[in-house]
């Protein structure tokens, strides 16, 4: 079905298309044909379920970690928690967590910032635009036309990026922007350090000793992890498009925080389940290094963000990723007759370009190593 533009005067969109462009003429009724999803991949209220008195079992584990702050380290209360996690990385692949310590403050202030950000004009915006000469195996910058990793256009925009925000700000702004840069880098440093505790926390529910994973983001090494601050528009049709198609993380594992509007949803035994935003909370999501590292323990399991026509939505991510160099290999502890091992090892770079060379649709990227599977070509 062609989804015509009504009355627009948009010509060539798709070399133009971008968001906000497209919501400032408000006489778009219909989304053009790009932000149009293949219907085997649209919301389909058949393949989801709804948590009611039926099944109240659905909710996401939420799971109070404040022992982590205790620098008293009570071991005991600390090994609850790590059973926890565990259960729910095997089980769900997902949970929230509570009682994290990071500032509700700090999370409202960057809020505030974020969205002046966003609302700036595009040509604004687009003076920090994704640069492909940068041949980043992530996607940093601006970034407003959403062509790559998916098969249809994702309704959203984000800023992105590894390294210091204050460089990343300068180039909108040569003179700086503390008050955007500012925040944002004290968030970022505040989800890293609470990644590596939960880092730990993750090893030990796996039996590894705590710093397994920790040890990788020492000091010097150079790790890939990466911050991304989504945004997505209210939009018109929310019927026939996705602010993010179902895909599962490349990476170790995700800190996630999102507004209180909802829309993130979680595969669970074949079916899609709403994860309610909690106040407070932060979702965590196990990625595929780690689901390969665990030798398959712990899930990365398939979510996506389905939009709607009232409310914008954003979401704060962090990407805990080791460095490139890195061998992503399941230790032998975690291998035996009962457990074969799932995954051949890889580096962490080769997974990343593999998985940037093809368009993203569910959770097939890590077919990449799999035993089972053929190896990709070349290998
Ligand atoms: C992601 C993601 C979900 C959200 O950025 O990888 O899954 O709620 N985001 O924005
Ligand atoms: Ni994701």
């Amino acid at each position: 079905m062609a989804i015509v533009e009504q009355g627009t005067a948009l010509r060539d969109y798709e070399n133009i298309v971008i968001l906000q462009s497209l919501l400032r003429n408000s006489t778009i009724v219909d989304l053009p044909e790009r932000y149009v999803w293949t219907q085997a991949l649209r919301r389909n209220l058949a393949q989801e379920y709804v948590l009611n008195e039926e099944v109240p079992d659905l909710a996401l584990p939420i799971i109070d970690v404040s022992c982590l702050l205790d620098g008293s380290g009570d071991s005991a209360a600390k090994k609850k928690v790590s059973a926890e996690i565990g259960a729910a990385c095997a089980e769900w692949g997902f949970f929230q967590i509570i009682n994290h310590g990071i500032p509700e403050e700090l999370f409202k202030e960057v809020d505030i910032q974020a969205r002046k950000f966003f609302a700036l004009p595009v040509e604004v915006k687009e003076k920090a635009k994704y640069d492909p000469r940068r041949k980043d195996k992530i996607v940093c910058g601006y970034n407003g036309r959403l062509t790559r990793l998916s098969y249809n256009t994702p309704w959203m925009e984000y800023f992105a990026d590894r390294g210091d925000v204050e460089q990343l700000t300068k180039m909108i702004w040569p003179e700086g922007n503390p008050a955007l840069s500012k925040p944002l880098q004290e968030f970022w440093r505040n989800f890293h350090r609470l990644g590596q505790d939960l880092l730990e926390v993750l090893a030990t529910g796996l039996g590894l000793e705590p710093r397994f994973f920790s040890r990788l983001f020492d000091n010097n090494v150079y790790h890939r992890s990466t911050w991304r601050y989504n945004h997505y528009p209210a939009c018109p049709r929310p019927d026939l498009t996705l602010g993010t198609g179902p895909h599962s993380d490349p990476n170790l594992f995700t800190l996630l925080k999102q507004d209180a509007v909802g829309g993130l949803q979680v595969k669970k035994d074949d079916k899609w389940v709403d994860v309610s935003p909690v106040p407070g909370a932060l979702i965590i999501n196990v990625g595929d290094a780690l689901e390969a590292w665990s030798n398959g323990r712990y899930k990365s399991v398939e979510h996506r963000v389905l939009v709607n026509e009232k409310s914008d939505r954003f979401s704060a991510v962090y990407l805990m990723a080791p460095a490139e160099a890195q061998i992503v290999e399941a230790p032998p502890q975690l291998i035996d007759d009962e457990h074969p091992s799932l995954y051949r090892p890889f580096l962490y770079g080769d997974y990343m370009t593999h998985m940037m060379s093809i368009r993203l649709a569910g959770k097939n990227c890590l077919d990449y190593a799999r035993r089972d599977k053929a190896p990709p070509q070349g290998q």
